[in-house]
């Protein structure tokens, strides 16, 4: 007595009507971001897409939220960690806004200084970086110099 339904042949990340897209995330960096944004904290629709077929590089992750726009810092974590990552922001089912995410020559408060004799690790703080490189990222204390890169980057 099964009724089987026809399969479904399109798998697509569906459109959203009003928020902001992720598009272009490092495959690997996919999940990073939906923790960054804490995503599971969000009242409502979030779709994640990972290792879908990207034009340019193999394999990209895509976040879609609806209803929110992120804040500068949260760009700033992003571009961190994802530094390829177009944002697009949609507005009535159109890309009203698209851009590059950038990292800026300095980043404050969002990165955890990685050595631990640091004064920003010992005493409230706010740390600030210079970023010595984009690419890859290499960033170096304002505070005790130390030069930081690649799993040494950690985000608070
Ligand atoms: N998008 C969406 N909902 C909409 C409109 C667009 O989720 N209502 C998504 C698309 O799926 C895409 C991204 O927003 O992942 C950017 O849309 P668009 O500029 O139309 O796509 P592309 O031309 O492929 O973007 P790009 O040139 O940046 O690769
Ligand atoms: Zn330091």
């Amino acid at each position: 007595m099964t009724s089987q339904k026809p399969a479904r042949q399109e798998l697509n990340v569906s459109a959203i009507r009003n928020g902001t897209v992720i598009d272009h995330i490092q495959n690997e960096a996919t999940f990073k971001v939906a923790e960054i944004l804490r995503l599971e904290q969000t009242g409502q629709m979030v779709l994640v897409g990972m290792h879908l077929p990207s034009g340019q590089v193999g394999r990209k992750g895509i976040v879609k939220i609806e209803g929110r726009a992120l804040t500068p810092e949260e760009v700033n974590k992003i571009a961190l960690i994802a530094p390829d990552a177009t944002l697009n922001i949609i507005k009535d089912y159109r890309v009203a806004e698209k851009r590059k995410v950038e990292l800026p020559s300095r980043v404050e408060g969002i990165v955890r200084c990685f050595n631990p004799q640091c004064i920003t690790n010992r005493e409230a703080v706010t740390t600030s970086f210079e970023v010595m490189s984009k690419g890859p990222v290499s960033l170096r204390c304002g505070y005790c110099e130390r030069t930081m890169s690649g799993p040494d980057i950690i985000l608070l």
